[in-house]
């Protein structure tokens, strides 16, 4: 007769397992609903720009942007192109990116919390961005297939129970050729404590590369922010839709 292990540790994605004798006793992590996700980021919407600004992440997102221009590595869009800012908060990353890469694009903002929705129309409205809001999971878009020229992303993948469903819902809508500029949590320890915090998860390059190329986009390119605490909690991934 086949003996069972005395004590076994298995790791299986996020979760625990130890086989202890005749018991096996699992860990398993939970991630918050929808609805919950958008209690919450209704609670924090109208203190969340000016932390983002104080933490240093507005001026971040804008260096961000401008390196990404300077390196030449974005479409050239053209006025009125369609852009998709999914969880788009109170719109740090889109004002950010219409600041710096395209002021005449039209963004189209989609959350699922309606007070982060309300600020972001107000800010982008102050700015002069054409924009329209939809609040919406980005799992399930209300959008026709190929539809914008261009989707970004901040901070927002790490909270899907299945990024794998929010990423192939993303391509669905996104032109063949077009880019998708996401904006993710890294797995440190800083990473940790704010997964700890928000019960979002984080990211390692591998794994989010994996999930890049499994969702159809290709000629993945990884990048650092260049300043401030973003450098330590973040990374950025571009990846363009196949246009075969
Ligand atoms: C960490 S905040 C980031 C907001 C903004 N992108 C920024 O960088 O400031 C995450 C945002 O994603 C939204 N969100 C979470 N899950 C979502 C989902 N399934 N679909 C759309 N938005 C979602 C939240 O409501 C929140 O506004």
């Amino acid at each position: 007769m086949k003996s069972r292990p005395k004590f076994d540790v298995a790791i299986i994605g996020s979760d625990l397992e130890w086989t202890i004798g005749w018991w096996r006793v699992s860990l398993q992590r939970v991630y918050p609903t929808v609805t919950q996700l958008s209690q919450t980021y209704d609670r924090a919407a109208l203190q969340w720009h000016e932390h983002l600004s104080l933490l240093g992440y507005c001026h971040a997102y804008g260096q961000l942007w401008k390196s990404l221009k300077d390196a030449d590595l974005l479409p050239h869009w053209q006025d009125n192109s369609k852009i998709c800012d999914c969880g788009i908060g109170t719109a740090a990353f889109s004002l950010a990116f219409a600041r710096a890469i395209a002021p005449r694009a039209h963004i189209t903002g989609v959350d699922v919390s309606p007070q982060m929705l309300e600020i972001a129309r107000q800010k982008l409205s102050q700015a002069k961005v054409s924009h329209q809001i939809c609040q919406s999971d980005l799992r399930k878009l209300p959008f026709a297939d190929e539809y914008f020229d261009g989707v970004i992303s901040a901070h927002v993948l790490e909270h899907l129970s299945n990024p794998e469903q929010g990423l192939k819902e993303i391509v669905r809508v996104l032109r063949p050729g077009s880019p998708l500029i996401l904006a993710v949590t890294r797995s440190n320890l800083i990473g940790r404590l704010i997964q700890w915090h928000w019960g979002n998860r984080c990211f390692s390059q591998t794994e989010l590369s994996e999930l890049m190329h499994e969702a159809g986009l290709t000629n993945l390119q990884f990048f650092h922010f260049p300043v401030g605490l973003t450098r330590l909690t973040s990374f950025v991934c571009i990846g363009f839709k196949s246009s075969i």
